[in-house]
C-alpha cells in the first residue's frame, strides 16, 4: 500500500490523472479485445448488445425497474439481446414466440440455472428451484415434489363437504379469514388485507405439507411470512451483487436480512418436519436434509406467490368496484348463497376466471422467471449463444406486448371472454406468461390457480371489499422476484358485509 501511495502525489513517478488515464485505456483495450475473442460459428450472428460502461456494463440502464428498462431495450435490440451486468454477459429473451422456441422447442438447451451467489443461501444451496443442479438428482426431486403436490391436492377429502384435500384446506382457511376480517372491521374499521391473507395461504401449504395450521396471531409464522419483500429484493433478476463479485464483500443490509431470513425459514421447516417424523414412519429413500429443503421450496414458493396474487386481486377489486359487482352477480346467479363454490364450478364462472387472468397479465407480478442458463452451445433466431450463459426471461414484456394485446395497460377482464361472455377464449388466455414454460415451468401452477379461484370465489360470495372513503390504492408495482403493491392498510368491507355474517357463521367449518 505504501509503495502504491508513493507512486502518487507530487513526489511520485505518476500523477493521479496519469494513473486513471492508464487504467481507462487498459480497460478499453481489455473490453475491445474480449469482445473480439468470442468465435462465432459460421452462419450465425453475434448477439446484439447495448453499449455499456467499462466495469459496470449496463447496470445503470437497468435501473430500479429492470422489467421496464429491458422491455424498452428489446424494442431497439430485438427479442434476443445481450446485456452486461458488471462484466458478466446476460442473455435477455422477450417476445412470446422467441420464448416458446427457447423454453419449449429447445428446452434442454435453456433449462439450466446459473450459479448465483444469492441462490447459494436458499435452502442451504440445495434448493430444487434455485440451485444450479439440473441433472438427474434435480429431475428425481422435481418428480417427487410434483407427485406429492398432486397427491395432496387431488386426493379425496375425508370430509363429505369437499371433493379433494385442497378444497377442504382452502374452505377452512377462507372461513377463518372471513371471521378475522370481520373482526378487524368491528375493531378498527379497516385492515391490511395482505397481513391476513398471507397467514391463510401459508396455512393451506402447512395443511397440505404437515396437516397442521397456525393462528392468525402466531408470531413465529408472522415474522417469517409477513416481511414485505426482503426475499424477493435480493433473489430478483438483475441483482448486481450476483454478477459483480466485489460487491459481495461490501456490507449490505438487504443481503444480511436475506441470509438471516433463509436460515430462519430452514430452521422453521426443519422443526416441523422433525415433529412430523415423530408421528409418521420415514418411508422414503431421501435424507432428512433433502426432504427439508424440498418442503422449504414448496412452502416458500407456495405462500408468497399465491398471497401476492390474492393481494393484487383485492387491489383491483377495490379499484374497479364495477368489476367486483359483475363477479358477485355471476356468483349469485350460478351458485347462490346456500352452498360453497367448488373447483368444479370454475367453467361456470367465466367472468371470475377472466378477472384472475387479467390480474395475472396486468400486474405481471412475477416479471421475470427465475434466471435460467444455457446447458450447451446453441443458437436462437440465428444468433450464436454460448454454454453457461445466464438467461433472463421477460414475462412482463410478453404480458404488455402491443403486438399481442389491445391496449395492454388497460385493466379489462373482458379481453379473455368470447363475444357472448360465456366462455374463456383459450387463444387469448394461452398468451399470458406468469408461470414460465418448458422444463422449468412452475410445478405448482394448477394448485396455485385453484387456490386463488377458491379463495376469491369464497370471499366474494360473502363479502364486498372497498377502500376507505377518500383513500386511494397505490398500484405501482415494487420490483422484486415477485412484485408487490405498496402496503395498503385501508381496505374495508362494505356495509352489506354485516348481513352476511350470519351465513359466514353458519358455514364455519361445516
Ligand atoms: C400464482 C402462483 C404462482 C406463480 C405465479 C408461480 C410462478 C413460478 C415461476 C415464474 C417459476 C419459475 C419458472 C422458470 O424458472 O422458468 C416457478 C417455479 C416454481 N414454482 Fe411456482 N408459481 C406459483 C405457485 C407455486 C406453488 C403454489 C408452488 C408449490 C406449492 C410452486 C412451486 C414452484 C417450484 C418448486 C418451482 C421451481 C421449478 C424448477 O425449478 O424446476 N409455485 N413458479
Amino acid at each position: 500500500m505504501k509503495t502504491a501511495m508513493s507512486l502518487l502525489g507530487s513526489q511520485g513517478i505518476f500523477s493521479v490523472t496519469e494513473i486513471l488515464i492508464a487504467l481507462a485505456v487498459f480497460l478499453l483495450i481489455f473490453t475491445v479485445v474480449r469482445s473480439f475473442q468470442q468465435q462465432i460459428p459460421h452462419g450465425l450472428k453475434r448477439l446484439p448488445e447495448p453499449r455499456g460502461y467499462p466495469l459496470i456494463g449496463n447496470v445503470l440502464e437497468l435501473g430500479r425497474n429492470p422489467h421496464l428498462s429491458l422491455t424498452q431495450m428489446s424494442q431497439k435490440y430485438g427479442d434476443v439481446m445481450q446485456i452486461r451486468i458488471g462484466t458478466t454477459p446476460v442473455l435477455v429473451l422477450s417476445g412470446l414466440n422467441t420464448i416458446r422456441q427457447a423454453l419449449v422447442k429447445q428446452a434442454e438447451d435453456f433449462m439450466g440455472r446459473p450459479d448465483l451467489c444469492s441462490f447459494r443461501y436458499i435452502g442451504d444451496g440445495q434448493s430444487l428451484t434455485f440451485s444450479s443442479d439440473s441433472g438427474e438428482v434435480w429431475r428425481a426431486r422435481r418428480k417427487l415434489a410434483q407427485n406429492a403436490l398432486k397427491t395432496f391436492s387431488v386426493s379425496p377429502s375425508p370430509t363429505a363437504s369437499s371433493t379433494c384435500l385442497l378444497e377442504e384446506h382452502v374452505f377452512k382457511e377462507a372461513d377463518y379469514l372471513i371471521t378475522e376480517l370481520l373482526q378487524q372491521m368491528k375493531e378498527k374499521k379497516s385492515f391490511d388485507a395482505y397481513r391476513y391473507t398471507v397467514i391463510s395461504v401459508a396455512n393451506v401449504i402447512c395443511g397440505i405439507c404437515f396437516g397442521r395450521r397456525y393462528s392468525h396471531d402466531d408470531q413465529e409464522l408472522l415474522s417469517l411470512v409477513s416481511l414485505n419483500n426482503e426475499f424477493g429484493d435480493v433473489a430478483a433478476s438483475g441483482n448486481p451483487a450476483d454478477f459483480i463479485p466485489i460487491l459481495q464483500y461490501f456490507p449490505s443490509r438487504p443481503m444480511k436480512i436475506f441470509k438471516d431470513l433463509n436460515k430462519r425459514f430452514s430452521a422453521f421447516v426443519h422443526k416441523i418436519v422433525k415433529e412430523h417424523y415423530t408421528t409418521f414412519d420415514k418411508v422414503n429413500k431421501y435424507s432428512e436434509k433433502k426432504i427439508v429443503n424440498l418442503v422449504n421450496d414448496l412452502f416458500g414458493a407456495g405462500f408468497d406467490t399465491v398471497t401476492t396474487a390474492l393481494s393484487w386481486s383485492l387491489v383491483y377489486l377495490v379499484t374497479y368496484p364495477d368489476i367486483q359487482k359483475k363477479i358477485q352477480n355471476e356468483l349469485d346467479q350460478t351458485i347462490g348463497r346456500e352452498r360453497r363454490p367448488k373447483l368444479s364450478d370454475r367453467l361456470m364462472l367465466p367472468y371470475l376466471e377472466a378477472f384472475i387472468l387479467e390480474t395475472f397479465r396486468h400486474s405481471s407480478f412475477v416479471p421475470f422467471t427465475i434466471p435460467h442458463c444455457t446447458t450447451k452451445d446453441t443458437s436462437l433466431n440465428g444468433y450464436y449463444i454460448p454454454k453457461n450463459l445466464c438467461v433472463f426471461i421477460n414475462q412482463w414484456q410478453v404480458n404488455h406486448d402491443e403486438t399481442l394485446w389491445k391496449e395492454p395497460s388497460a385493466f379489462n377482464p373482458e379481453r379473455f371472454l368470447n363475444a357472448e361472455g360465456t366462455e374463456i377464449n383459450r387463444m387469448e388466455s394461452d398468451k399470458v406468461l406468469l408461470f414460465g414454460l418448458g422444463k422449468r415451468r412452475c410445478i405448482g401452477e394448477s394448485i396455485g390457480k385453484w387456490e386463488i379461484f377458491l379463495f376469491l370465489a369464497t370471499l366474494l360470495q360473502q363479502l364486498e371489499f372497498s377502500i376507505c372513503d377518500g383513500q386511494k390504492v397505490d398500484t405501482t408495482p415494487q420490483y422484486g422476484l415477485t412484485m408487490k403493491h405498496k402496503k395498503c392498510d385501508n381496505v374495508s368491507l362494505a356495509e352489506e358485509a354485516s348481513l352476511l355474517i350470519a351465513y359466514s357463521k353458519n358455514s364455519q367449518l361445516a
